[in-house]
């Protein structure tokens, strides 16, 4: 009898598929994908592919913003239910209210977040182009949606901006709070601190380096520490030991842990290649709205 990665491995043969992986989803995941790396990453390996499906083991946005960036393709998610809260954190609305209180206001739209959102922004970020795009607009008035952190993080890199924070959150790293860090670089006095920019202000003061996950565990291999505290989803883990066998990483608590990363497992990737479930359908007026800012994105952090 076949094991359930030999499965996926032939399937993915007969299918012409590819998998693309967050380094959030569960270790076994990771471990069978095809490319596995941060959102801006994903992004371009979707664009890029030549496969004719490409499965997403992450959250919806990750798979939304897949098929909008090639559309030609079939994209499918493990789990359907799979979502990041944060994603759902903004309104077309306020946006549209925004742009009335501003005449030169450009509208940021972190890519956690829906396609519809996506459709009234002018450009999407992900944390670890954000700061060189935001730089990089005419406009001075930025709305940053829907995360609060990372805009509060954006505005601190680039104080010639008036960045408008958004009051959106990741329910996973608002839970790593600054006494628990204090904490627990009271426990291991020479770690490292490393922590991602959805984390609170207070979190990112106390820090050594922040960046997004790929630049998290690039930082690790690089850096001549041994030992590091790591304040983002624990799923990173599995590449950093993998990359730096021999250094130590403690989490800033126990249970950094992403429940929608989580519902990714490997029998439903296998059977989302043997199903076609679920397939990520976005309608083509959203869609080609929400493409001009995920393109542009793509263009701007070049
Ligand atoms: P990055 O991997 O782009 O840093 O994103 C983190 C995240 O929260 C994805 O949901
Ligand atoms: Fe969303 Fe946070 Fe989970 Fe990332 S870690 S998918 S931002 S809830």
């Amino acid at each position: 009898m076949k094991s359930i990665k030999e499965e996926i491995e032939q399937l993915k043969k007969e299918k012409n598929a590819v998998i693309l992986a967050h380094y959030y989803v569960p270790d076994e995941v990771q471990e069978i994908a095809d490319y596995i790396g941060d959102s801006y990453y994903l992004s371009k390996k979707a664009k890029e592919t030549e496969a004719e499906i490409i499965v997403f083991a992450g959250v919806s946005f990750m798979g939304e913003s897949a098929k909008i960036l090639n559309p030609s393709k079939t994209v499918l998610m493990p789990d359907g239910d799979a979502d990041c809260p944060m994603a759902h954190m903004a309104s077309v609305e306020k946006v549209q209210k925004m742009r009335t209180i501003y005449q030169d206001l450009a509208v940021v739209c972190y890519i956690n977040s829906t396609a519809e959102l996506k459709t009234v922004s002018d450009v999407c970020v992900t944390s670890s182009n954000a700061v060189k795009i935001v730089k990089a607009l005419p406009n001075r008035n930025i709305f940053f949606i829907p995360d609060g952190n990372l805009a509060a993080y954006v505005a601190e890199q680039v104080p010639e901006k008036n960045i408008i924070p958004n009051d959106g959150y990741c329910p996973v790293h608002r839970e790593i709070t600054p006494q628990l860090l204090e904490q627990a670089k009271k426990k291991y006095p020479q770690a490292e601190v490393l922590v991602h920019p959805e984390c609170v202000q207070k979190v990112l003061q106390q820090a050594d380096f922040i960046g997004s996950t790929s630049e998290i565990i690039s930082h690790a291999e690089q850096s001549f520490q041994k030992e590091f505290i790591i304040g983002t989803e624990e799923g990173v883990l599995y590449e950093l030991k993998k990359k730096c066998p021999d250094k130590i990483f403690h989490c800033v608590m126990e249970g950094q842990c992403c429940s929608d990363m989580k519902k990714v497992t490997l029998e439903k990737v296998r059977d989302s290649l043997k199903n076609g479930t679920y397939e990520i359908q976005v309608p083509e007026v959203v869609s080609q709205k929400a493409l001009k800012a995920l393109d542009t994105m793509l263009e701007l952090a070049k």
